[in-house]
């Protein structure tokens, strides 16, 4: 190769000039692609890496030109591979205790016709432990262990502190669910305290970790940290509060006075959990991540901080609108919470502009359509909140559970869920030097996904109106999730293989196809 492009891959540089490598790595290449590089082309690292191509292409044509003496030793690290241990227990625990478990409790929801059966709570809420922290938790902590220090041109600080924390984690998960299924066994109470000891320690950890990390860059801050600092915070009172959750089951005094704190602290405890601390990742993430992968430009007008005060706003007025109404049942508490429902479909509909996922990508991939679809199940999720007081009104419910439960599938699967799929099906061959053009499709996931999805979200509203009809089908939306996500993880976790053996041919068919 005589001359190199924007268009040339990271992989082919490295191949004819190994030194190139030590450029790379000066603008936060690090262990990505593993020992051959990523197979993106140049403009496209330039682009993720906030670099300047111009002057990259100058460095490397002077590298070229004349190679440095000092041979490039390729070695990975723990922070290299940190995040693939985060992300394989996410697919593993979404597939089993996250996923399967929903899909068996709600086949026992439609065999019993009720969404309001008392005997599956311990087992819906161990399931929601198992998907808040080790689904969205473990890729979240994954990635943010993986990414940030590239995002800031810097190394993770004390990667075996973060290491810990992936055991914390996982010990916090498995202890927090026996503690569920347990009660009101004396055990439930240790492993419960055995639970939110270990995963309020590996959030504080994993906030120590990347807090560190930020210090040590001298790259100038940039508008989407906030969210992804507030996110944090929320993940921290998400966890904090999911222990008192626990301990306020456990020592109801009665059956009443069980139904009475699950009502008080449940609502605001996910909403904090998965508007606060998903939500503002996911926002975070998309802001810095998003535009520049699928090469979708800039907003014509800049609303970032708007939006991020419009997420943090509509939440605390959500929460203590919701648990004043609940406690002092003052009817104009409930102007504020329906204040609060209002600004949701706002800041969905705002963000959603702000990144330009409607916009026409410059970089198509297979895995964009997971991250459009992903918004549009949020504005779908967020728009359905003001009508929920007047659900509630015309079915005669003081609280549609229903409705609720739809809304709330909408934002962890629809939303959530989706953008888990897409950024990791997008980042992981990146990260295993894999050419993303020669994969699969992942349409059958994709179209699989948002089939089961969209029944769920239609039909658990439907068992209001007819229940006969409803309650049958739902059983089986759950199963047409699990299979979406089996295809899906499938996929992944042979990249991620392929990425720890370093081998650089591509996996064999169904999964991946060969190039066209
Ligand atoms: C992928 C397939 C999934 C299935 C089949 C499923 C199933 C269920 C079922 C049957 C319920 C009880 C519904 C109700 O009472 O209205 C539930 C509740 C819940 N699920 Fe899932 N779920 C899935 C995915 C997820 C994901 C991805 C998350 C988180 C990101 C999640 C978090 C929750 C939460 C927070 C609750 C409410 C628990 C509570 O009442 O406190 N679920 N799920």
């Amino acid at each position: 190769m005589n001359h190199i492009t924007g268009n040339t891959s990271v992989a082919e540089i490295v191949k004819v000039c190994p030194g190139a490598r030590r450029i790379f790595d000066e603008h936060g290449l690090k262990g990505c692609g593993g020992e051959h590089g990523p197979s993106e082309p140049l403009a496209f690292f330039a682009a993720v890496h906030h670099a300047n191509l111009d002057e990259l292409l100058r460095e490397i044509n002077t590298e070229m030109a004349n190679p440095s003496t000092q041979a490039y030793v390729y070695k990975e690290s723990l922070q290299d591979y940190i995040y693939r241990r985060f992300f394989k227990a996410g697919v593993a625990i979404v597939l089993t205790v996250g996923c399967l478990w929903g899909a068996i409790n709600l086949l026992q929801i439609a065999l019993g016709k009720s969404f309001l059966q008392l005997r599956l709570l311990s087992a819906i809420h161990a399931h929601a432990h198992a998907m808040i922290f080790g689904w969205v938790g473990m890729f979240v902590v994954g990635f943010a262990y993986q990414s940030f220090p590239r995002f800031k041109n810097t190394t993770l600080w004390r990667p075996e502190l973060a290491n810990l924390s992936f055991y914390l984690l996982g010990t916090g998960i498995v202890a927090g669910m026996l503690a569920d299924m347990l009660l009101p066994a004396l055990a439930s109470f240790v492993l419960g305290a055995v639970s939110g000891l270990s995963e309020i320690t590996a959030v504080v950890f994993f906030m120590l970790v990347l807090y560190r990390t930020a210090r040590q860059s001298i790259e100038p801050h940039n508008p989407y940290e906030k969210f992804i600092a507030s996110s944090f915070i929320w993940f921290l009172l998400g966890t904090i509060l999911e222990a008192v959750f626990f301990f306020a089951k456990a020592t109801a005094p009665s059956e009443h006075g069980l139904i009475m704190r699950i009502a008080v602290i449940d609502g605001p405890l996910r909403d904090v959990q998965l508007l606060g601390f998903a939500a503002l990742i996911i926002a975070g993430v998309s802001q810095r991540f998003v535009p520049q992968v699928y090469g979708l430009g800039k907003p014509s007008h800049d609303r970032q901080t708007m939006i991020f005060w419009l997420i943090n706003g509509s939440l605390v007025l959500n929460i203590i609108s919701y648990v004043l109404l609940l406690t002092t049942h003052n009817f104009y508490l409930a102007i504020g919470l329906e204040l609060a429902y209002l600004l949701m479909p706002l800041w969905a509909i705002l963000l959603a502009i702000q990144i330009g996922v409607f916009r026409k990508p410059t970089q198509p991939d297979r895995t964009f359509k997971f991250v459009r679809a992903a918004y549009v199940w949020l504005v779908i999720a967020c728009g359905m909140m003001p009508f929920f007081p007047l659900y509630g009104a015309l079915t005669h419910q003081v609280f549609a559970h229903t409705y609720m439960g739809s809304h709330r599938h909408a934002f962890t699967v629809g939303f959530i869920s989706m953008m888990i799929l897409g950024v990791s099906s997008r980042v992981v061959p990146i990260l295993a030097g894999i050419d993303a053009k020669r994969m699969n499709s992942l349409w059958a996931p994709f179209v699989l996904f948002n089939v089961g999805c969209a029944g769920r979200v239609l039909l658990q509203v439907l068992t209001d109106f007819v229940p006969n009809v409803a309650y049958p089908l739902i059983g089986f939306t759950g199963f047409i999730e699990l299979t979406a996500l089996l295809w899906w993880g499938i996929e992944l976790w042979h990249t991620m293989n392929v990425a720890k053996t370093g081998r650089t041919k591509l996996l064999t068919a169904p999964f991946v196809l060969p190039a066209q």
